[in-house]
């Protein structure tokens, strides 16, 4: 692994339900080196999407750390950006609109953050679409404007939470790879969130593999397959060996 840019220790996190405390996450501790692809799998409820909120500092854990590039983490940070599970743009705002958001919010809009939007939208595969409004795209072309927008600050670590699972499997496999192309084309720091076992394996470098509630990490796969990705190498060999390893795992 190259040099740690997220290291995650011993995370813990229970919610107060209807029936009393409800135990979410158990000892989370893992690193995730710079440029690294990282997906992490497990099922439904297991606490994925906690998970996700604590690295992004949405959610405070109530024991354990993270560091960020070495600056222990206690707030949402320009260099982490997330893409939730449903794209939520601004439907009276344009595609444009959508993506500079963060920077106007922050007091930095003008012609630079124009620009740098525009630029994004080019990266997402948007050109010529700047001007339209959410109603008038598609599902998988909303969620390339959150991937825009959550990319619009420059983080350094890109925090995806099963970012297509809404789309239909043509779209959504073409989707993975436009996100490979992106993180290889932006030299990111990736971790996301699926239930998908193929796609999980498809992207990674390692596929971290969730217990059910509360949620620990049960195993971590290295995924040794060549890039750059081809969507035929889910038919190749290594591929169904790393299929059927990761399904034994998980079940
Ligand atoms: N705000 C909350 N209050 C109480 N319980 C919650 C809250 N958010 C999540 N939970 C519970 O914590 C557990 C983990 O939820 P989480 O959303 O992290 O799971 P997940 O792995 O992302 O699931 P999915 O794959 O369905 O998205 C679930 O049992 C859920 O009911
Ligand atoms: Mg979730």
């Amino acid at each position: 692994m190259t040099r740690p840019i997220l290291v995650v220790e011993g995370i813990e996190k229970a919610y107060l339900g209807r029936d009393g405390v409800l135990r979410a996450l158990r000892d989370i501790s893992f690193e995730v080196g710079a440029g690294e692809f990282v997906t992490i799998l497990g099922p439904s409820g297991c606490g994925k999407t906690t998970l996700l909120r604590i690295l992004g500092g949405l959610l405070e854990p109530a024991e354990g750390k993270i560091y960020i590039d070495g600056h222990l983490l206690s707030k949402p940070r320009r260099e982490v950006g997330f893409v939730f599970q449903a794209p939520s743009l601004l439907p009276w705002r344009t595609v444009l609109g959508n993506a500079t958001l963060p920077l106007e919010i922050q007091k930095q809009n003008g012609l630079s953050a124009k620009e740098k939007a525009l630029e994004l939208l080019e990266l997402v595969g948007l050109w010529g679409f700047e001007n339209a409004y959410p109603h008038e795209l598609s599902g998988g072309m909303q969620q390339r404007v959150a991937i825009a927008r959550a990319l619009i600050h420059d983080p350094s670590i890109l925090l995806l939470d099963e970012p297509f699972g809404s789309l239909d499997a043509i779209t959504r496999e073409q989707m993975n790879l436009e996100l490979l192309r992106i993180w290889e084309a932006s030299k990111k720091t990736v971790v996301m969130v699926t239930h998908d076992i193929q796609e999980a394996i498809f992207l990674a470098d390692r596929v971290l593999i969730m217990s059910p509630r509360p949620g620990h990490i049960e195993a971590i796969v290295p995924i040794d397959l060549p890039r750059p990705r081809r969507p035929e190498m889910v038919y190749d060999e290594s591929f169904s060996g790393l299929f059927q390893r990761v399904h034994r795992l998980i079940g």
